[in-house]
């Protein structure tokens, strides 16, 4: 768990980060969003001590970063660039291994490992290992810092705007590759961004931050259904969905026929994806029947995600 305690920080004429307070459970793909200049990257820094609060403190299972050990703090989380970051002089397969051979892990150990996150993130090993950073696509050089990020299967990984300079398509995919990932191990992940349909798709729980002051903190449903002030709700509120009608998430193919003993509110095509996350929110169910189709709050979240990838395709 980590624990960020009444955390300030003050530069000469700034004040990043305004005595705010946020807990991170384990396990979770944390999404912290706001926009540029909100203080999200001095937050996530606090959590590795790039940066020092001038006031406050910041816990990893009940212990104070500051009285941790700089390097063994640093060995135990991942950490995702928005520029992959990768050492220009090094190939992939080194650059990937940087951790590994800091830790001494044997050569084949390091291969096998190596090999295996590769194949996750969709880089072949045989064609990939042996080329330099340059000549790598922008996707296929964030790839790589994510299997430097997880090599050495940190327990927390944190990832700053990490896909903020890729086109849509390789975006979504790296999304979909983090979804993955954080299902198959059991890492905790903070995710920095500044786009909220990144943090709908992605996020387990989201942090809306303004000005270097927590706004929110909940499930993307919650958020949307019950934004906790006006900055939340016409952040998450651009005119692309407000507008849109269940109708229209059918149409997009999204849903499934009914079975029988499904179970959920049932709403009508002319309603708003907004009545739609609030019934979420207020049923015990985590899905609505529309005609005879199922919706469930993942398809809420997909159908937000998918706006964003026809928004910017024109
Ligand atoms: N090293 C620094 N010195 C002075 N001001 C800084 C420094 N780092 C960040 N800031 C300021 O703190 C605020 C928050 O920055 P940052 O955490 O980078 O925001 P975000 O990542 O949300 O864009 C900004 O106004 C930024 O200019
Ligand atoms: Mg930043």
């Amino acid at each position: 768990m980590i624990e960020l305690i009444n955390v300030n920080k003050e530069y000469q004429d700034q004040h990043a980060l305004d005595h705010l307070s946020l807990t991170i459970n384990d396990g979770e793909l944390f999404v912290l969003v706001g926009p540029s200049g909100s203080g999200k990257t001095t937050l996530l820094k606090t959590i590795n001590r790039l940066v020092v609060p001038t006031s406050g403190q910041v816990k990893i299972d009940g212990k104070d970063v500051a009285d941790t050990n700089v390097q063994e703090l640093r060995r135990e989380i991942g950490y995702v660039l928005q520029t992959g970051a990768l050492f220009p002089n090094m190939t992939v397969a080194e650059n990937a291994s940087v951790q590994l051979d800091n830790l001494k892990w044997p050569v084949e150990k390091k291969r096998v490992r190596i090999a295996e996150l590769m194949t996750a993130v969709g880089l072949d090993p045989d064609h990939f290992l042996g080329r330099m950073p340059s000549e790598l696509s922008g996707g296929e050089a964030q790839r790589v810092g994510i299997v430097r990020a997880l090599a050495s299967k940190p327990g927390l990984v944190l990832m700053d705007e990490p896909f903020s300079a890729l086109d849509p398509v390789s975006r979504r995919q790296l999304q979909q590759i983090v979804i993955n990932l954080h299902q198959n191990l059991d890492s905790t992940i903070v995710f920095v961004t500044h786009d909220m349909h990144e943090a709908l798709r992605l996020a387990d729980r989201i942090a809306v931050v303004h000005d270097g002051r927590l706004q929110q903190v909940g499930t993307p449903t919650e958020i949307l259904s019950e934004p906790a002030n006006a900055f939340v709700s016409n952040f998450f509120a651009d005119e692309q969905q407000t507008d849109q009608l269940l109708g229209q998430v059918l149409a997009a193919g999204f849903g499934r026929p009914v079975q029988p003993g499904d179970l959920g509110k049932k709403m009508v095509k002319g309603q708003s994806i907004f009545e739609w996350a609030t019934t979420l929110q207020s049923s015990q169910l985590d899905q609505v029947i529309v005609d005879n189709k199922v919706l469930t709050d993942h398809d809420l979240i997909d159908y937000l995600a998918s706006l964003e990838t026809e928004g910017d395709s024109h």
